[in-house]
């Protein structure tokens, strides 16, 4: 960060924004290995969850807090003294514990939603910070819906909680409502109209249901905002919070526009959305700015010619600035441990020995099978194995027979304690027989919330990546399959969901 510039904090809320959107939700092991990541960006504040919303939400947000070394840690509290005392006994263990405190202050919320009187919520905001003050150093207040807000009633307030001994105010764009001109004016007139603005961090938290949301969030940092709440890949309620990546290179790459800079390190933005995709089993659409698989790729022959003559031409940004793997020699089947350790570490992945020996056990599989292994295929593998739960049941091996006008059936051979269990069923095609087999040998049947496959790489050996989301009652579990087999791929996804599902149930 250059000296000249003022910090901009960056406020990640990819494990409680992000985590409660639809298609996004993560086990206690996935927010572990995103958290994880967070760290490696050294974002300033990790919003881990909302510890008073479920008891699995209140251990991942302590869990969150034990291993987080150097951001703060956040949970979202409603204005109510019970959540924040929840909500502080899931931080407290946090080196810089955050309690994040909201309550809604425009018209349509305070009447409809909250049922209260601007009076009654001003009083609740100044009761409730006052409240936490006495638990927690570090006080953040949201007054949600602000940008719908009347400004007088926003800034007494805003005025009321900093007097109250909030460090942070947040002036969210609730519902993506704001034009960019409008949250900016908002947040200089907070600052020219507020007498004690000045003793907290103005923050914005911007959703982008007009696909405004990084746009609003610049605009407000231009405007003197010096927090930014985001989340990696964007993801959020409804259309998605600011993309983390998209302010933080914004940032970077425009250094001329802003007075702030952030401290993240943008070398690891192409890992850490990578480990969302994985955890979340959520993908990106290939054109999404930054991290999208498209976003440094040159289709056009006019664009190739002048990005080989001069990268400038077409890229404002390099590819390496983000941490997106360079093409190195590719790995094969006599690849040695030392070559393929190297690798790894080159892309992130820094495992202890047993991990390591466990991935160069998978490599040599699919080195075996696909004439050259690429970096994503190692991505694919690291990412894969990350967070694995343990094998209750493993695969053994499969048949399927499948046509156009035959049903396809499945025959799957799995270990189940120690012994080899058997089943066959005919399904919708023959990775919904193997899914009906697999429930065959468990028992009970599960609800498929999602299912999505894709390719690793290009090329006829490519290895499909397969992820799972399914529901046993209220609990959701994800899973990750890799193999250069889709059906293969498909049922090592959807075991490693049993397995995580099975490993919460015998705790
Ligand atoms: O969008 C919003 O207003 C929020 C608050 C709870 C910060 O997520
Ligand atoms: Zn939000």
């Amino acid at each position: 960060m250059s000296t000249a510039k003022q910090k901009l904090y960056i406020f990640d809320t990819t494990l409680r924004d992000g985590e409660q959107s639809p298609g996004c939700s993560m086990n206690l092991k996935e927010k572990l290995l995103v958290a994880e990541q967070l760290e490696l960006l050294n974002v300033d504040i990790i919003e881990a969850g909302f510890a008073a919303s479920s008891p699995g939400d209140f251990e991942s947000v302590r869990e969150v807090a034990r291993r987080t070394k150097k951001a703060a840690v956040a949970t979202l509290c409603r204005c109510l003294a019970k959540d924040i005392d929840v909500g502080w006994q899931a931080v407290r263990e946090a080196k810089r514990p955050c309690l994040h405190l909201f309550l809604a202050t425009s018209p349509l919320h305070m009447q409809y939603k909250l049922k209260m009187s601007p009076e009654a919520v001003y009083e609740q905001a100044v009761a409730m910070v006052t409240h936490a003050r006495k638990l927690c150093p570090e006080v953040e207040f949201s007054c949600e819906d602000a940008s719908r807000s009347e400004p007088d009633f926003l800034h007494r307030v805003v005025e009321g909680v900093i007097r109250a001994g909030a460090k942070v105010v947040n002036l969210p764009d609730t519902v993506g409502y704001a034009m960019p001109e409008q949250y900016a004016a908002m947040i200089r007139s907070v600052l020219a109209r507020v007498p004690n603005a000045g003793e907290a961090i103005l923050s914005v938290h911007c959703h982008n249901d007009l696909g405004l949301a990084v746009a609003n969030s610049l605009a407000a940092v231009q405007a003197g905002a010096r927090q930014v709440e985001c989340a990696l890949n964007g993801i959020g309620e409804r259309a998605g919070n600011a993309a983390l990546e998209e302010i933080v290179m914004a940032l970077r790459t425009r250094p001329d526009c802003f007075a702030v800079a952030t401290e993240v390190d943008a070398t690891r933005l192409y890992n850490a959305s990578r480990c969302v995709i994985s955890a979340t089993g959520s993908r990106i659409q290939a054109n999404k700015a930054i991290v999208g698989e498209n976003a440094f790729a040159h289709e056009a022959g006019i664009h190739q010619h002048g990005v080989m003559a001069h990268a400038g031409t077409y890229e404002i940004m390099t590819p390496e600035s983000i941490g997106v793997p360079r093409n190195r020699m590719v790995l094969g089947k006599h690849s040695g441990r030392h070559a393929f350790e190297s690798r790894l570490q080159d892309l992130g992945f820094h495992c202890e020995a047993a991990r390591i020996q466990e991935l160069f056990a998978e490599f040599k599989v699919l080195a075996d099978r696909k004439k050259t292994v690429s970096d994503a295929d190692i991505e694919a593998l690291a990412r894969g194995s990350a967070g694995r739960d343990e094998e209750h049941v493993k695969l053994e091996r499969f048949v399927v027979q499948s046509g156009n006008d035959i049903p396809a059936t499945c025959t799957i051979a799995l270990q189940k304690e120690g012994q080899t269990a058997r089943h066959s069923a005919t399904g919708d095609g023959p990775i919904d027989a193997a899914f009906k087999a697999i429930e065959g040998i468990l028992g009970f049947t599960l609800a498929l919330e999602a299912f999505t496959l894709s390719s690793v790489t290009g090329g006829e050996d490519a290895q499909g990546e397969a992820s799972v989301k399914v529901r046993r009652g209220e609990r959701i579990y994800n899973g990750h399959g890799l193999s250069t087999d889709v059906v293969e791929a498909s049922i090592k996804a959807y075991l490693s969901a049993v397995n995580a599902l099975l490993s919460d149930e015998k705790k």
